[in-house]
């Protein structure tokens, strides 16, 4: 009789977990508010909610635009980033943390990440610097926050700005402070997968009075924050969040707080429950993150725990047992996309030494997290009761008791 699902068992469960976006009354009524009052262009609620978000994030200063890549590419013009400029990155990322920098004309150069924590490694960073390091962007994987203390201390001892993608981070905080303006930028995203969302939707919150006008004219047009209409100062693009969008994600706003609690309860729980099974082990906890935002949970499978089953095939194992579940990120520099922008490239690199070629570039933690150890398991899978931790761990005991099964 075969026990797992994947060789024609009973699934462990069938129930879904909760969907996502979490749709409530409140929603509508502010989606309807901005729908009657004709009101759909530069009225109050991108306003609002640049005011109510920025405080939210602990930031000064807010500019809401229209998603998350755009967020990073006007925080990289906000603070001059010219043509071969070189900006640290991360090789565990959504592509626009890259992508960004060779969309404003920078070069992106990548880092590798900490094997525990699967964020920035600061040592890694450190190696990367050049003479035409301008910044470093650290991505708040998971929602985790990424060693602020040791990349800011880098970006301060060589005259770098910090720039914080916190695309997956909302609520995240650091010894106490939330995300986002502990650098000197960050740049959030409001995509429908995301723990606040709208959709589409971005922001970008700093603490710095100059870098807010800047970005809030470059997202503008170019115009200037007490201008004219028809004055334009800088060049910028229209990258404006609408009315709808800021209006739906106030009353969001309202239950990320309560949300986020779920998630990190959850979590826990289930941060305790594998604990008991070998080979499946949590990121690293840190005592100086205050908030996990749990964009994601992530499981570091050790296949010595099963066996010698491959991370891919547990996975298949794992879905079929009932539990959606994923091997997220490649390695980011091998995507063809960067190999195709940089072939012409005008300048030269002192990181390549020479035009920037992404075939050199090997970043051995990112390549044995992505080939054979990262599962990822999404946001709202943590918004349901306390037994659907409890069916996540059955169902990775049944794969680990079963595995022999699945050897051939
Ligand atoms: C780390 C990271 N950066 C940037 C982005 C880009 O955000 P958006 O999809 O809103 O453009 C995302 C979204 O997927 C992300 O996860």
């Amino acid at each position: 009789m075969p026990q797992l699902a994947i060789t024609g068992g009973e699934p462990l469960r069938r129930a879904p977990f909760p969907s996502w976006p979490i749709v409530t009354p409140a929603d509508e009524a502010a989606l309807l508010e901005v729908l009657h009052s004709g009101r759909w262009f530069l009225a109050d609620k991108v306003a609002a909610f640049e005011k109510a978000f920025a405080s939210f994030q602990d930031a000064q200063f807010g500019v809401a635009v229209s998603n998350g890549t755009v967020a990073l590419q006007v925080a990289l013009e906000a603070i001059g980033l010219q043509p071969g400029d070189e900006v640290i990155v991360p090789a565990y990322t959504f592509i626009a943390t890259a992508s960004s920098v060779a969309m404003v004309g920078g070069i992106p150069i990548f880092a590798d990440v900490q094997p525990g924590t699967y964020n920035l490694c600061p040592a890694s960073v450190e190696a990367a610097l050049t003479e035409r390091t301008r910044a470093i962007i650290a991505v708040h994987v998971a929602g985790r926050p990424a060693d602020l203390d040791a990349l800011g201390d880098i970006a301060r001892r060589h005259h770098l700005y910090l720039i914080e993608d916190s695309a997956q981070a909302h609520a995240a905080a650091w010894r106490d402070r939330k995300v986002g303006a502990i650098g000197q930028l960050g740049t959030f995203s409001f995509q429908a997968s995301k723990n606040l969302n709208a959709g589409e939707g971005g922001f970008i919150t700093t603490d710095d009075r100059r870098l807010a006008e800047r970005a809030w004219s470059l997202h503008n047009c170019g115009r200037a924050p007490k201008g004219a209409w028809y004055e334009h100062p800088l060049v910028g693009g229209n990258y404006r969040l609408g009315e709808f969008q800021a209006g739906l994600l106030l009353s969001q706003l309202g239950s990320l707080e309560y949300q986020t609690a779920r998630r990190t309860r959850n979590a826990e729980l289930l941060t305790v429950l594998l604990g008991e099974i070998e080979g499946v082990l949590p990121l690293d906890p840190d005592p100086r993150i205050t908030t996990h935002a749990y964009h994601l949970y992530i499981i570091r499978y050790q296949a010595r725990g099963f066996g010698g089953l491959p991370r891919d095939r547990f996975i298949t194992a794992l879905q079929q047992e009932g539990i959606p579940c994923s091997s997220g990120y490649n390695p980011l520099y091998r995507e063809a996309a960067f190999r195709t922008k940089f072939q012409d490239y005008p300048f030269v690199s002192p990181y390549f030494k020479g035009k920037p070629d992404y075939d050199q570039v090997c970043c051995p933690e990112v390549e044995r997290i992505c080939a054979e150890e990262a599962i990822w398991l999404t946001q709202n899978m943590l918004l349901g009761p306390e037994e659907d931790m409890g069916d996540i761990a059955r169902a990775i005991r049944k794969i680990q008791d079963h595995a022999g099964e699945l050897k051939s």
